[in-house]
């Protein structure tokens, strides 16, 4: 079965590929290259002796988005990750961010609906939360207003979709809300390749461990949790990968409960910064350079998942601790700078 996954070459993206491989689909990735390298397809080659399909495509150009599907008219199914995801950068920059997400979005859609087989995949958040009033978060929880452009490209898309599919019956999909996804794979062929400095806590950490950056500056340490630092809850980029693999799979077995669904995608485990940290030191036999600093904007207190609607309906669980991400992750960025 031919899967077309957009941004097949990014972090998640990538991940995705090697497991739906794995379990013998048949992959076609679309990637603009804005915020990936196509060496990513040599990485997906090794770990799965196989060299998925790859297409540079802009999504945001309507008719090549159209010429794409009419040469593939028989995917059984689509996975979309094509997306900007800088926060900050959403803030600068919001049109970009509604361009790039949104669009794009709609013309996969207007495709899809064209196929013989509708089943859709789509990249969320647990931003679509916000601050949740409680914790774990579960998804009944409310859908609160976007801290960021960014954010509320993941809370539009996903009314998008409800939109689409209360339209047309025949299209199912599913919404996948990530908590916050850490690592690599554990062969170290492929990983995140952040662009410049990195805003995401994992990348910084490593870059600082190697000796790229000269200390972490950890976000605020007079929140009201256990340690006065953040709480996230930190997820294994290979478990995130498998839950697509699941997701699609129940779409394509017609197991889904109705043709709009979503899912959290987290451990259940809330991790505060200074654990993430201890974590580090632990798996890696390193000291790590950090100061507490003042808050960061926009950032939520604590936010981790409630498991069970995955759990149970979907049927995946995380197989993968911290410490299994952070030493992927450690071993991946000594493989990148050659050390
Ligand atoms: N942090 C630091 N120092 C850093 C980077 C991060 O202390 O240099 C802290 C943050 O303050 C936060 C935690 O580490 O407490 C995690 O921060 P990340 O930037 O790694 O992740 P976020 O939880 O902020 O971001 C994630 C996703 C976004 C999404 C956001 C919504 O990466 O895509 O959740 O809450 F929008």
């Amino acid at each position: 079965m031919k899967i077309l996954v957009t941004g097949g070459l990014g972090f998640i993206g990538s991940h995705t590929v090697v497991e739906l491989q794995n379990v013998g689909f048949d992959v076609v990735i679309i990637d603009d290259l804005s915020n990936s390298s196509v060496e990513v397809i040599d990485g997906i080659t090794t770990i799965t002796n196989k060299k998925p399909l790859f297409e540079k495509l802009d999504l945001k150009i309507k008719s090549e988005v159209k010429d794409f599907f009419n040469r593939h008219n028989d995917i059984a199914g689509v996975i979309h990750f094509a997306a900007s995801k800088a926060v900050g950068e959403s803030v600068n920059d919001p049109l970009k961010y509604y361009e790039n997400n949104i669009n794009a979005l709609i013309y996969v859609l207007q495709e899809l609906t064209k196929l013989n087989k509708k089943n859709f995949i789509f990249s969320s958040s647990c931003t679509v939360y916000g601050q949740a009033d409680e914790l774990p978060i579960t998804e009944n929880a409310h859908v609160k207003p976007a801290e960021s452009p960014y954010g509320n490209t993941k809370q539009i898309g996903e009314e998008i979709i409800r939109d689409t599919c209360r339209a047309n019956g025949d299209v199912n999909a599913i919404a996948l809300r990530y908590f916050n996804p850490i690592g690599a794979h554990p062969t170290a062929e492929i990983g995140e390749l952040p662009v410049g400095v990195p805003q995401n806590l994992v990348p910084y950490i490593t870059q600082t461990a190697i000796g790229i950056r000269e200390k972490l500056s950890v976000f605020g340490g007079d929140y009201a949790t256990r340690d006065g630092t953040c709480i996230r809850d930190y997820i294994h980029v290979v478990d995130l990968a498998k839950a697509h693999v699941v997701a699609l799979q129940r779409l394509i077995g017609s197991k889904n409960d109705s043709n709009f669904e979503f899912f959290n995608l987290g451990t259940g485990t809330g991790s505060s910064v200074l654990e993430a940290i201890q974590s580090f030191e632990k798996v890696s036999g390193k000291k790590l350079k950090y100061q507490i600093e003042d808050r960061r904007e926009g950032d939520v207190i604590s936010a981790y998942a409630e498991t069970s609607k995955a759990n149970n309906i979907l049927g995946w669980k995380t197989e993968l601790t911290l410490d299994d991400a952070m030493a992927s992750a450690w071993k991946w960025e000594q493989k990148i700078r050659n050390k």
